[in-house]
């Protein structure tokens, strides 16, 4: 079934089995989501374990959802990244060598490489192009996962790469919206923008009510414990930033005065040197993978 009232080519009736993987160190929900009709599966949102006091790497969460799919005989098609995440590292590499799969990203990561390329005083070997992805969509695109077809919907405000992935009858929203009891996340990374960010709720709003939504990040605002699926309906009757008939200078204004007291993510500087390059990590001039921080740059 197809719905005419999305400028989405949707398909409500097709039903994939989402499995959650929540990661206490960053409050991120990675996504197995798999085709019941041929096995095929998608990995939405990997993470990748660091110690960033000592500078370790490791893989323990990549791992886990590695020997869930192996274990039940699932083929990988896909690693999808919602955005460049300013809060945790991709494992999409390290999954991808172990179980194969296409990297995949919003075609706008060339303004974030841009952008944070600059920051980082990235040297020209640095390509801003969005190579280092094997696939960048744009707004509308869609990919095949086995026998379902995937949509991706350009979703910018938080960040200008953000998209929103809408596989059948769930939708994997990254970080434009969060729980209802959550609402929305910050606009003020560079590049972001509350009116787009907005604009682009509204986008994931005119989906269906049925439609199943998908969080990147819950936090249990209020000692509740960690949830990560709503629906469309609830987001619209509940959600604390943007229901409720707030208007879009509303939500400029309150999301704007918000951002201003937020500290910096923990792992921003680790997270954005490692995810601009689709989770591989950079290396010195003698090959030595090696992080930098820019003083005083963020
Ligand atoms: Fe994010």
């Amino acid at each position: 079934m197809s719905d005419s009232t999305s400028a989405y080519p949707l398909s409500l009736s097709t039903h994939p089995e989402v499995h959650g993987f929540f990661d206490p160190a960053t409050n991120t929900i990675s996504y197995v989501v798999r085709d019941p009709a041929s096995d095929a599966c998608a990995v939405i949102d990997s993470v990748m374990d660091i110690d960033y006091a000592a500078g370790r790497i490791t893989y323990e969460h990549a791992d886990e959802i590695v020997a869930f799919i192996t274990a039940r005989g699932w083929r990988l098609e896909w690693l999808i990244e919602t955005h460049v995440h300013a809060d945790h590292l991709s494992a999409a590499p390290y999954i991808q060598g172990k179980l194969g799969g296409k990297i995949g990203i919003g075609e706008r990561i060339t303004l974030v490489q841009e952008t944070f390329g600059k920051i980082f005083n990235e040297g020209t070997e640095f390509q801003r192009d969005g190579s280092q992805f094997d696939a960048l969509f744009k707004d509308g695109d869609t990919y095949s996962i086995g026998s379902m077809q995937a949509v991706a919907m350009h979703t910018p405000g938080h960040t200008p790469a953000c998209m929103t992935h809408v596989i059948g009858d769930a939708a994997f929203v990254g970080d434009t919206l969060f729980m209802p009891d959550g609402g929305s996340a910050r606009a003020d990374f560079p590049g972001g923008d509350a009116g787009e960010l907005y604009d682009s709720i509204q986008k994931v709003l005119a989906l269906p009510d049925t439609m199943r939504l998908f969080m990147c990040h819950d936090y249990g605002p209020n000692g509740r414990d960690i949830r990560w699926e709503t629906t469309v309906a609830d987001e619209k009757a509940h959600n604390i930033h943007v229901g409720q008939g707030k208007t879009r200078e509303d939500f400029i204004r309150f999301r704007t005065e918000r951002d201003a007291t937020l500290a910096m993510p923990k792992l921003i500087i680790p997270s954005l040197q490692v995810n601009m390059r689709a989770g591989e990590i950079p290396t010195d001039t003698s090959g030595r993978p090696m992080l930098k921080v820019p003083v005083n740059g963020l």
